[in-house]
């Protein structure tokens, strides 16, 4: 069973290793960003909550985030473990994940921080662009789907940049987030959980480290 949590500042490569991971290792993937995008595609209670926050570049109330990966993780489809990507990003949450993997008899094995220099972030987020369809995940520069307009995923023709990508906003989820990551590193770095990984590499070579530390 491997239970993971993937740390990353935003455009570090979380959601792009989750891909790599899943193929391997068939984890269920939780990506409370992905849950809130689909709840506000929805207008649902909590993606209308959330919208004021995410749009803003601003953190989700802790509490409102726990109950939503509580709910998740509680489902029967985890049958070979679960990958966190983007929680806990506060060490309130983390404290909060401990209780419901405790209640849920679910608990971590293991880490891994992916670390990317801020310029590489920005430079990552700016040109990401996603399909409107199956939300597959591209970039101007490193990653053009293999047929022009067309998703690699879906076949989908409509493409489109995350509203928190605009420059404005990246800024301020840059910040909000770099001030919670170093607690919460040390969070897992004290409980002999944490790994990093350098996520400069090509996509292939960040998932060979990730693998490296998942196959032990
Ligand atoms: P979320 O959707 O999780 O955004 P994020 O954390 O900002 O992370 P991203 O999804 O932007 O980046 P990623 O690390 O997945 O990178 P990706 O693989 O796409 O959260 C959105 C918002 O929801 C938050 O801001 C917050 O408001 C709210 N929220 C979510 N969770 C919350 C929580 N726990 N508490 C409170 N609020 C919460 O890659 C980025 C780009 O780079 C892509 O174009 C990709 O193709 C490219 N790329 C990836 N890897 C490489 C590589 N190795 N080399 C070159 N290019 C690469
Ligand atoms: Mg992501
Ligand atoms: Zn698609």
């Amino acid at each position: 069973m491997i239970n993971l949590i993937l740390l990353g500042l935003p455009g570090a490569g979380k959601g792009t290793v989750s891909e790599q991971i899943v193929d391997k290792y068939h984890l269920t993937h939780i990506s409370t960003g992905d849950m809130f995008r689909e709840a506000m595609a929805n207008e649902t209670k909590v993606g209308l909550e959330a919208k004021s926050y995410i749009d803003k570049g601003d953190l989700v109330p802790d509490e409102v985030t726990a109950k939503l990966v509580e709910e998740r993780l509680a489902q029967p489809d985890i049958k070979e473990g679960y990958i966190l990507d983007g929680f806990p990003r506060t060490t309130v949450q983390a404290e909060l994940l401990e209780g419901i993997t405790k209640r849920l008899n679910k608990s971590l094995t293991s880490v891994i921080s992916l670390e990317v220099k801020e310029q590489t972030l920005i430079d990552r987020l700016s040109a990401r662009f996603m399909c409107k369809s199956c939300g597959a995940t591209y970039n101007k520069i490193t990653k053009m789907p293999k047929e022009k307009g067309i998703c690699d995923r879906c076949g989908g023709h409509d493409f489109y940049q995350r509203e928190d990508d605009k420059p404005e906003v990246v800024k301020n989820r840059l910040e909000v987030n770099e001030k919670m990551n170093a607690p919460l590193k040390d969070f897992y770095q004290n409980k002999g959980l944490l790994t990093v990984i350098d996520g400069e590499q090509t996509p292939e070579k960040v998932f060979e480290s990730v693998d490296a530390v998942l196959s032990k």
